[in-house]
């Protein structure tokens, strides 16, 4: 028999695999944290874990393919049809599901760079071709170099608000602009999975805007205010047809029974959820404030992250945080993407970052 193996799309050669972030133990430290993967450092509060460990019981069957009792909650939240929900196996699951229903060869996708490292890997697969447009000298999308990109051939266009890995944001006079200059028969996605962290009141919410732009579709996730990253379950909010694409495209039954009861028990616990969210909120400007008075220089960052900008030297930082025990999150020769997570761990990557300063 001959040695050949199976043929597979020449689309696929080249692909960046994705990165997860390093887990905490990585560094052979008894006291790791991880600060890599913007998570929520917060336990699973018990009234979900309740709701969860009740649902275990039932995974001999399939889950609800349709999400019914979670869209209809989300759609009463946010005041929007049933049928312009769609959920996926959390955002990036339906981020992929966005550029295989309007996207393929000979097609363009644009996108910020750098931003969520998913949109070159989901645009490469669909067989489309990734438009990456530089982020200002601000670390800002550059909205007006992203609308100069558009062609013929554009089908999708993702704006990360706020974006991974700056955690800066675009505010409403300029996004609305961006928006006109769209032609209508483009998708344009507002990726918010870190919504719930933006503090800046002229930023503004996606869903506003996707009342009256049957071209705009909002991406939201429970993997991070709400804590759910590991049970994967994400939605987005979108006019038809481009919802209906949406439940085309869906891996069928991709959300867990678990994950599904998880996302409704926690949307009752919001409350709680978003006090957490505020107690991060308040480490963020701590850290950012901590930073600044060391010399760095920090993008105002509207996420659960901050991003220092360190050139030649990232990976060396990386490395000295982890030799401290906490794992952040290199981008080789750009920067690092740290987490906000336990105050413990912010206070370890502070320390580490004064003396790398010192040691400048
Ligand atoms: C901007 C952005 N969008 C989407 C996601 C995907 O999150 P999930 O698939 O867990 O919902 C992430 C995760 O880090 C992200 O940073």
């Amino acid at each position: 028999m001959s040695e050949t193996s199976p043929k597979l799309r020449a689309e696929l050669e080249g692909i960046p695999t994705y990165k997860p972030g390093k887990p905490a133990a990585a560094g052979g430290q008894a006291a790791a944290y991880k600060l890599s993967s913007n998570e929520n450092p917060y336990p699973p509060l018990p009234g979900v874990m309740e709701r969860v460990t009740a649902a275990v019981a039932e995974f001999n069957r399939y889950p609800d393919m349709a999400c019914t009792a979670l869209m209809s909650e989300l759609a009463g939240r946010f005041g929007v049809p049933l049928s312009h929900i769609a959920t996926g196996t959390g955002s990036v699951g339906v981020a992929q599901q966005l550029v295989q229903a309007t996207s393929g060869p000979g097609d363009e996708v644009i996108y910020a760079w750098r931003s969520f490292e998913a949109y070159p890997i989901i645009t490469q697969i669909s067989g489309a071709r990734s438009v990456q447009v530089p982020l200002t000298d601000g670390d800002v999308h550059d909205l007006d170099a992203m609308a100069d990109a558009i062609t013929d051939r554009t089908r999708l266009i993702f704006v990360c608000n706020p974006n991974n890995p700056t955690g800066t944001v675009v505010r409403r006079a300029e996004l609305e602009r961006f928006l006109d200059r769209v032609p209508s028969d483009v998708l344009v996605v507002l990726d918010e999975a870190y919504r719930e962290f933006i503090r800046d009141p002229e930023v503004p919410d996606g869903v506003e805007l996707y009342r009256e732009r049957p071209n705009v579709c909002v991406l939201r996730t429970f993997s991070k205010a709400y804590g759910l990253a590991g049970l994967r379950v994400g939605f987005a909010i979108a006019h038809e047809p481009v919802a209906a694409a949406l439940r085309k495209t869906a891996v069928p039954f991709g959300v867990s029974h678990i994950a599904q009861e998880a996302a409704i028990a926690s949307l009752e616990a919001e409350d709680e959820l978003l006090g957490r969210v505020g107690s991060l909120v308040c480490e963020r400007q701590r850290v950012s404030e901590a930073l600044r008075a060391q010399g760095w220089t920090v993008p105002e960052s509207q996420a659960n992250f901050v991003w220092l900008r360190l050139g030649e030297r990232t990976t060396e930082f990386a490395e000295a945080c982890e030799r401290h025990g906490v794992v952040v999150r290199p981008f080789a020769g750009e920067g690092v993407r740290v987490t906000i997570g336990e105050t413990e761990a912010n206070d370890i990557f502070l320390k580490v970052a004064e003396a790398f300063r010192e040691t400048k």
